[in-house]
């Protein structure tokens, strides 16, 4: 399946997406990365992996996102990508990109949903006191960081944790979430069995 991955960062669910793609039997192939800022060190990394990465930069539309998707989704439809993959896209969207895109655009975030929604999670589930955290890979739908879940992993919060602990620990599994996840949605016949009793990473 050719899918694109749209990013605004750093790129490490990219990087995790990417190696997995390299697998000769994962059922998604990457046809272009994109970004919303021109200067995401992500897009370093996927042309260091020899991938196509463009930015459209969101600054010129001013407030008129729905222009931007417009721009975006015409570039992921001449590149011929049938699933789009977010990976730290920190763009509200409209429905225009949610409904073109309906059950064929993924997300990760970083908590546990529906707990959690938003930003600064990590510090949101030190205040609540929550024992569990994690991340979860979900479809995308009009309303942010909503939509049908398609797994989850889940991490121990430690006594004296800081929110920079928490999000390396959920980090960790975010990388192993979400391309076990797409192969999942993607190929359920051939995906890793679908729960990893050890991490609690369920597909
Ligand atoms: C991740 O924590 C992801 O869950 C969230 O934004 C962060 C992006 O990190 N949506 P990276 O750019 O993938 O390293």
């Amino acid at each position: 399946c050719p899918i694109a991955i749209l990013i605004s960062g750093r790129g490490s669910n990219m990087r995790a997406l990417i190696d997995a793609c390299a697998a000769p039997d994962f059922p998604a192939r990457i046809v272009m990365v994109l970004s919303n800022k021109p200067d995401a060190p992500g897009l370093d990394i996927a042309r260091a992996a020899g991938l196509r990465a463009e930015a459209v930069d969101h600054r010129p539309f001013g407030k008129d996102r729905a222009a931007h998707e417009r721009a975006v989704d015409t570039m992921l439809r001449e590149a011929g990508v049938e699933l789009v993959c977010l990976a730290g896209y920190m763009r509200l969207l409209t429905p225009f990109l949610t409904e073109s895109w309906a059950g064929r655009m993924l997300n990760i975030h970083p908590s546990l949903l529906p707990a959690f929604p938003g930003l600064h999670t990590h510090e949101r589930a030190l205040e609540a006191g929550v024992k569990l955290h994690g991340c979860t890979v979900h479809l995308v739908t009009e309303v942010m960081d909503d939509g049908p879940i398609l797994g989850q992993a889940a991490v121990p919060v430690h006594a004296g944790d800081t929110p920079e602990d928490l999000a390396a620990r959920v980090l960790e599994q975010e990388h192993r979430l979400y391309p076990a996840a797409l192969h999942r949605l993607l190929r359920p016949e051939t995906s890793p069995s679908a729960e990893d009793g050890g991490s609690l990473l369920v597909v």
